[in-house]
């Protein structure tokens, strides 16, 4: 293989793998989902059933301040208040959003 072909690949396979990343969010926010609100909220399918897509919009406006504001003074304020939420809000935002009790759409494993 020539050099400029294995270059050409690599661009290819990078692109390949911006495109998968920016569709794998809903996934990302499940799985964070699962590891962070599960325990307190229930699985995703109940989780994301809490409200509505206008509401999750709410929630998670202005780097989230609505929802870290709903969990000050619980157990989960640290999760809130820390950077990995900050993190993984956007995913957690995209992955409640799609499954909104108004979405009608239910998420394939919970
Ligand atoms: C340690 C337990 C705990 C964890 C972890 C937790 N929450 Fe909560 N959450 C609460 C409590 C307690 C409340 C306030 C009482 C209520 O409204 O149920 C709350 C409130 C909420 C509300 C507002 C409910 C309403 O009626 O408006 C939403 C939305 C929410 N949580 C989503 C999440 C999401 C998303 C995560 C994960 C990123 C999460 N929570 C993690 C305990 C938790």
């Amino acid at each position: 293989m020539t050099k400029s072909t294995s270059l050409l690949l690599a661009t290819v396979v990078a692109f390949g793998m911006m495109a998968t990343t920016a569709s794998a969010d809903i996934k990302k926010g499940q799985k964070a989902y699962l590891k962070t609100c599960k325990s307190c909220h229930g699985n995703g399918t109940k989780g994301a059933a809490m409200h509505t897509q206008a509401e999750w919009e709410e929630l998670f406006a202005n780097s989230g301040e609505s929802i870290i504001k709903k969990h000050a003074g619980t157990k989960a304020e640290a999760f809130f208040s820390g950077s990995t939420f900050g993190n993984t809000s956007q995913d957690l935002r995209d992955f409640l959003f799609e499954y909104g009790n108004d979405s009608g759409n239910v998420p394939s494993c919970g």
